[in-house]
């Protein structure tokens, strides 16, 4: 019988190494055991666990969760990126939102499909001369850091910068680097950011472009809705949501394929299965395990729990998107998964502001992928990043062909 209690065996296992590799078999436990459950990090920190698909999907809509950084600690001593929509209650949450939402419609997103068909070409002729090469490094992390770069007006000298700066912000939560290094890096990674963009909105401010800073500098010029807190945040999420998540996707994606030379194959005969086939791997694996942290602004019955006043609670999204409860036959890949109602960006006032440009993104490349490549295997060097929350890789060094 499900408890609210997790046994000494389950919590081993979430601090286990190979929870990182095969979290799917401890989820698994966790539905069936304590679908909400305590887990105790230490003797005075831990979270509140949800893992079932109806809870997950309900958490992730309750506003008696609250995920107001601002609210909850000193405001003073919130960064720019604490002030971010992501990290804010309505109504400043739906104010902030509403700034950029047009920005980022399916419509709008589409018209980025022809760049975006270039850069998947000539970053797949790049592998394809070599005959495979480590993806991570050739595909999935320039891709996105580039479509995002673009939008935003980063000049290409810049993006190597960017790129380091993202990582190393969310490097910060890497379970083997909850260090004060790690935190160090990452505050001094946001420093840089910060900066980067204040210098890059003065420009923009005295000769605006047609990309997204100037646009979000005018809607701040224009009236006084947006501080420069405001927009220093705006920016710094979307670059850094917009980026490590997408990489992941990709990766993990292509692992998934090469995983199921079937499907692979289904994929290439049926190339417009392509977007049910993204679907299918946002599930199967998701890049955004569990959704960033809320708190019970009052106490608040869970799955017939009490999760007590001001507790944090993580909702398990890489869980909930294998539960036998709303998926048939969960843990199998199939590219022609309808209905396939997942969770991997969020639900609700939060859902992922960027999912358009992330399945729009991962379409091309999976497509132009399959259309190239009868297979590609795993070879040598595989690394995963030490991370239970973002999931991917570091290395995933791939050899072309079957
Ligand atoms: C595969 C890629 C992606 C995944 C899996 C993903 C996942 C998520 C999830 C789960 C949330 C909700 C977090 C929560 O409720 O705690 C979220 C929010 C968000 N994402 Fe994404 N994301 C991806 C790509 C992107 C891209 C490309 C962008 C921007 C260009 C982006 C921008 C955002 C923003 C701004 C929010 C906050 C929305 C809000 O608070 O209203 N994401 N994402």
């Amino acid at each position: 019988m499900a408890t609210s209690i997790l046994s000494p065996t389950l919590l081993a296992e979430l601090r286990s190494e190979s929870f990182v590799t095969s979290p799917y078999a401890v989820y698994r436990r966790l539905r069936e055991e304590a679908p909400v459950v305590w887990v105790p990090w230490s003797e005075d920190t831990g979270q509140w666990w949800l893992t079932d698909y109806a809870t997950c999907a309900e958490a992730l809509r309750d506003q008696r969760f609250s995920k107001d950084i601002v609210k909850r600690f000193n405001p003073e001593e919130a960064t720019p990126i604490d002030r971010s929509m992501l990290f804010r209650d309505p109504p400043a949450h739906t104010r902030l939102r509403n700034l950029v939402n047009r920005s980022f419609t399916p419509r709008t997103i589409e018209r980025l499909a022809p760049r975006i068909e270039t850069l998947v070409d000539e970053l797949l002729d790049g592998l394809g001369r070599d005959g495979g090469g480590d993806f991570m490094a050739k595909f999935a992390m320039p891709l996105p850091v580039t479509v995002i770069a673009e939008l935003l007006g980063v000049p290409e000298a810049d993006r190597p910068a960017f790129r380091r700066w993202s990582a190393d912000l969310i490097g910060a939560s890497d379970a083997t680097k909850q260090s004060e290094a790690g935190y160090e890096a990452a505050l001094a990674a946001e420093a840089s950011i910060a900066q980067y963009f204040r210098d890059m909105m003065a420009l923009r401010r005295l000769r605006p472009t047609e990309d997204l800073t100037s646009l979000l500098l005018q809607v701040h010029d224009e009236g006084d809705r947006l501080d420069e807190g405001e927009l220093l945040g705006m920016l710094t999420l979307l670059l850094v949501a917009g980026h490590e998540t997408t990489v992941n996707l990709l990766g993990n994606g292509l692992a998934a394929l090469m995983d199921h030379p079937d499907e692979w194959e289904r994929l290439r005969a049926a190339p417009s299965l392509a977007e049910s086939a993204v679907e299918e791997m946002l599930r199967y694996d998701a890049p955004v395990q569990r959704a960033t942290f809320r708190w019970s602004l009052a106490a608040t019955e869970v799955g017939g729990t009490v999760i007590a006043e001001g507790a944090s609670v993580a909702v398990v999204i890489g869980s909930a998107n294998r539960d036998g409860g709303q998926f048939a036959d969960p843990d199998r890949l199939d590219i022609g998964r309808t209905p396939n109602r997942h969770l991997a960006f969020g639900r609700g006032v939060h859902f992922c502001l960027g999912a358009p440009l992330a399945r729009l993104e991962a379409r091309l490349a999976f497509e132009g992928l399959t259309r190239r490549w009868d297979g590609a295997a795993v070879a040598e060097g595989v690394v995963r990043r030490p991370n239970t929350a973002f999931r991917g890789f570091r290395h995933l060094p791939v050899r072309i062909g079957r």
